[in-house]
């Protein structure tokens, strides 16, 4: 399927720089011989993951809280008394943190250079680099071996997953494991949560793709524990084939696979007609309360937002402005659509009467910060799971 023309999803910018603006093709597949789903044409790295990134971890209180759960169940399940951890994609630092607090052995690997100081500032050692096999290597010929490689939210955003499996292979103990937890494939296809498809998110992984994708490189899916961040994610823990039990965890997810067909391609023809669905009606209802002359506004400008502001084709006059608290994001416009972004202060001076809530994913943590937006009798608008009007007082 394709979802058109679509920009890089965190590339905001400024009115001069509309002219020059980047497109490429988002356009989806599935291969029924391994399982994965993912995007057919994605820009450069280096577009996308640069010294100007502006995603920061930090924006959400609850993921923050969530890492720290994270970490506190990798050091409680599957580390020694004096581990070395290393992760991939370690941005601010927001997950290394309890490691380093802890006094933990630990370094990061991030690309992005600006996310990568903040990681510093909290006292996370960081080395600005992309992981593959020649810097897995250099960082166990400086650091000795790993005995946890971990990620969040970012194995789906490399290409190149057989360098990262060389690399893990290459860099971690023998008894060592590579955990990451990723937006999953069963929860997109059953909320037709299609805006997790962006070009940072080259695949949307289930357990029969992990399981088939790392194999080759002797390493085995031994746990694999759903999540509900990014509404829906999956936390996939691997090792060396055979050094550690398989938990019942694997068998169990994946008959529940089958159950959903995630390995049949009539599912994905299925999702492509109601992510089709969910386009008409999302855009019926914003070309109404246009032509009512409501006003609308975005709330969080979210990579995720820039699929659906786009396939659905809508414009400052659906949607006024976007509220964001990331600083980077604000006073530039939204990628595509071009609908300006602002403070979280514009929107609580002055609230719209509706606000669609495109960072669906962190739902309870905003509802519950805006009962006053809710009690002054304006309306949040959902797309997930599908296109709803609510008024979000008892959250
Ligand atoms: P994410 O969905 O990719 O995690 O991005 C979250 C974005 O939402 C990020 O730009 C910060 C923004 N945000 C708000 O503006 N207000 C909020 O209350 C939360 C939780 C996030």
């Amino acid at each position: 399927m394709t979802f058109g023309r679509m920009p890089i999803a965190n590339a905001f910018l400024t009115a001069d720089e509309f002219a020059d603006e980047y497109f490429f093709e988002l356009a989806p597949a599935f291969c029924e011989s391994c399982g994965t789903f993912q995007i057919t044409e994605q820009p450069d790295a280096e577009q996308m993951f640069h010294g100007a990134y502006p995603f920061f971890t930090r924006s959400s209180r609850r993921m923050v809280a969530h890492f720290a759960d994270y970490a506190n169940w990798l050091r409680d399940t599957y580390l020694p008394a004096d581990p070395f951890v290393v992760e991939i994609g370690s941005n601010d630092g927001a997950m290394l943190e309890n490691f380093a607090r802890a006094g933990k052995r630990h370094l990061g690997v991030e690309p992005s250079s600006n996310t990568a100081d903040v990681a510093r500032e909290h006292g996370v050692e960081s080395l600005v680099a992309f992981f593959g096999a020649e810097t897995a290597v250099r960082v166990r010929d400086t650091h000795g071996p790993a005995d946890a490689i971990i990620a969040a939210n970012v194995m789906c955003h490399i290409p190149d997953l057989h360098g990262i499996a060389e690399g893990a292979a290459k860099l971690l103990t023998e008894d060592g494991v590579l955990v990451f937890e990723e937006p999953y494939l069963g929860a997109m296809v059953e909320k037709t949560s299609y805006d997790q498809i962006y070009d940072e998110h080259v695949f949307i992984f289930s357990l029969q793709a992990v399981s088939s994708l790392f194999a080759p490189h002797g390493l085995e899916l031994i746990e694999a524990l759903p999540q509900d961040t990014h509404g829906g994610s999956m936390r996939y823990v691997l090792a060396r084939k055979g050094r550690r039990p398989v938990t019942p965890s694997v068998g169990n997810l994946l008959a529940r696979e089958h159950e959903l067909g995630l390995h049949l391609a009539s599912t994905y023809d299925r999702f492509r007609d109601n992510c089709e669905t969910s386009r008409r009606e999302l855009r019926a209802l914003l070309d109404r309360l246009h032509t009512e002359g409501k006003r609308v506004a975005g709330y969080a400008a979210t990579s995720k937002s820039t699929t659906v502001i786009n396939y659905c084709g809508l414009t400052p006059e659906h949607i006024a402005y976007i509220s964001d608290t990331t600083p980077l994001k604000q006073g530039k416009f939204s990628p595509g659509g071009h609908i300006p972004v602002v403070p979280h202060e514009t929107f609580a001076a002055d609230y719209p009467e509706y606000a669609v809530l495109f960072a669906w994913n962190h739902r309870d943590e905003i509802l519950a910060n805006e009962q006053a937006f809710a009690r002054a009798g304006n309306k949040w608008i959902s797309f997930v799971p599908e296109v709803t009007i609510e008024d979000g007082t008892n959250a």
